[in-house]
């Protein structure tokens, strides 16, 4: 199999770079690992920044999220001493998170991208990756099979194949993990209050993110290693109950839990996120803690930048901003993962076995006492959360 760029992994980086690219009529061949079912399912995100939605509008990608998205403008902070609003769509540069899940915006992908001539195979695991001559080894059903672009782009995630093809001599590799975890539950239940609430309790940190009309998202803090089968749904709300101090704030709206699972709070980035003809974007770039909802936002303006950098070395010949590609990204990724460690320390108690825990929870009582009363910091922090 022979392309222009061939593009390893079908999730919101793979399909926005495929799509940018076919737009400018360059041939792309997308090698996904799991089935079109299987990743048009999978529950993921849902909190697109500003320059997402300006991403997706500019190069046609957003009737769905148009359509069926959401605009959310309104963040909640709760503890002992009570609870304060954010509007930071009227903060900061007044920007709003739109909320469409992100396995209707990959169904919408996938569906535009072959519309524009793309090709993509699914149950097609990538093996092997040379970054010198942009070559992939694969198996799928049929067996086993090589495909080559001019180009490669790594968009196949935290735990991909795409990274690892940059030799080891040749990048820096910080890698953290939070010692942090979070219970991801889906519920089948209409959102409990109008904004994105943050409660911050001794037991651990909750949140509560409205999804759709009928499913709404909540986060436990758990301890790392807990087994998600543990959570039986009453110990769940029970549990949210306690930390979201419904006693004082009113009852959460209850509904069957479909989803529950461990997200471990990493990151994971690597430096340069290039190598010869291999590009690296999204998770498999940098993987990011979803304490603000930057993954997908990250990825989706890293497939932009690249898009741009590939049609200007394949149509104009210019190679500049290919040379340049993981020096643009870099700082901006390290923005994101700024203001999402800046996220993890306001929500969580302390962590490990702390000399002076109450040093800590001091620590975060001021910084939740700036956030409330300060305009400029609640600014940057409107900025910071829904900006790149
Ligand atoms: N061969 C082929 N495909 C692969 C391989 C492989 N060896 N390894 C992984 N993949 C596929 C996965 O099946 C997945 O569909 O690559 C895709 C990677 O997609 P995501 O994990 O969604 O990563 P990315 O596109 O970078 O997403 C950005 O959105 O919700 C967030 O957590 C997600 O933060 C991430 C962000």
């Amino acid at each position: 199999d022979q392309t222009t760029v061939l593009i390893i992994g079908a999730g919101p980086a793979g399909l926005v770079l495929g799509n940018l690219l076919r737009a400018k009529g360059i041939d792309t061949l997308i090698l996904e690992r799991g089935s079109r079912e299987h990743v048009q399912a999978r529950a993921r995100a849902g909190f697109l920044g500003a320059n997402s939605a300006r991403v997706l509008t500019e190069h046609g990608l957003a009737a769905g999220m148009l359509h069926n998205g959401r605009l959310h403008d309104t963040c909640a902070f709760r503890d002992a001493s009570g609870e304060f609003e954010l509007n930071y769509g009227k903060l900061g540069r007044g920007e709003m998170h739109t909320v469409y899940p992100q396995h209707d915006l990959v169904t919408d992908l996938i569906a535009e991208y072959l519309d524009r001539g793309g090709e993509l195979r699914f149950g097609v695991t990538v093996t092997d990756v040379d970054a010198e001559t942009a070559t992939v080894r694969f198996r799928h059903a049929g067996g086993t099979g090589e495909a080559r672009g001019r180009f490669l782009a790594g968009c196949d995630g935290s735990n991909g194949v795409t990274r690892q093809a940059i030799p080891a001599a040749r990048v820096t590799r910080h890698a953290r993990d939070h010692g942090i975890a979070w219970l991801a539950v889906l519920t089948q239940a209409p959102q409990s209050m109008a904004a994105v609430t943050y409660a911050m309790h001794d037991n651990g940190f909750a949140g509560h993110m409205a999804r759709s009309p009928e499913v709404t998202r909540y986060y436990l803090q758990v301890p790392p290693g807990d087994d998600p089968a543990a959570w039986t749904d009453e110990r769940i709300w029970a549990e949210l109950g306690v930390r979201m101090r419904v006693d004082q704030f009113g009852p959460l709206r209850q509904g069957p839990v479909t989803e529950r699972r461990i997200v471990h709070l990493r990151s994971d980035i690597i430096d340069p996120i290039q190598h010869a003809r291999l590009f690296l974007v999204g998770d498999a770039a940098s993987l990011i803690s979803p304490s603000a909802a930057k993954g997908a936002n990250l990825a989706i303006m890293e497939a932009e930048i690249l898009a741009g950098a590939l049609t200007d070395a394949l149509t104009r010949d210019d190679d500049h901003a290919l040379a340049s590609y993981s020096r643009t990204c870099l700082p901006r990724i390290w923005r994101a993962q700024e203001f999402s460690h800046w996220m993890i320390a306001l929500l969580h108690g302390p962590t490990r076995t702390e000399p002076d825990a109450g040093f800590e929870h001091a620590l975060r009582r001021a910084r939740l006492d700036s956030l409330r009363d300060c305009r400029a910091h609640q600014d940057f922090f409107a900025e910071s959360y829904v900006g790149i």
